[in-house]
């Protein structure tokens, strides 16, 4: 990569292009599973429900793609297809989220993601308690994962869990 920069004559291009690379990289991502289906395809011109779900998100919630620094993304299946239609938060050093069991004709599950963004930005390592979040993705929440090297108090060592300590 480094080496196409220096010898392509378009490097600012390139180097502009790299640095946009680099900001999606940091930021948070909201992704929806476009392959998700809520059983309406029938009458809905075979537009699945995650991707209907998409579309109204974008249409609804006043957020544009780049909107406050995420990236939003379509994802093809979360492997929560029973659970659809399906939603996650992730970003490097945060905690990771999904949710589930969303409706894309809900106008409330559209404010409640819209809500979740600003909140998982401010909280430390984005860790937000079940009576912080928005109320439609505090029962449909279906993981919750924290980052690797978290200072969160939910991570514990296997030293610290006498049946899990192993004798070598
Ligand atoms: S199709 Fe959406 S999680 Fe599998």
């Amino acid at each position: 990569m480094l080496l196409t920069i220096l010898v392509d004559e378009n490097t600012e291009r390139n180097v502009t292009t790299l640095h946009r690379i680099s900001m999606i990289h940091d930021q948070p991502a909201l992704s929806f599973c476009m392959t998700c289906r809520d059983g309406h395809e029938a009458v809905q011109r075979g537009v699945r429900g995650g991707a209907r779900l998409a579309q109204a998100f974008l249409s609804q919630s006043g957020i544009t793609r780049w909107h406050r620094g995420f990236e939003l993304r379509g994802v093809q299946c979360m492997s929560q297809c029973k659970r659809s239609c399906i939603v996650s938060l992730s970003a490097r050093g945060r905690f990771s989220y999904i949710f589930g069991d969303l409706d894309p004709a809900e106008r409330g599950h559209i404010e409640a993601l819209r809500d979740l963004m600003p909140l998982y930005l401010a909280a430390p390592e984005g860790f937000l308690p079940r009576e912080e979040r928005p109320e439609p993705l505090r029962a449909r929440i279906l993981g919750r994962l924290p980052p690797p090297g978290s200072s969160s108090g939910l991570v514990i060592s296997f030293e610290e869990t006498p049946a899990c300590s192993v004798q070598i």
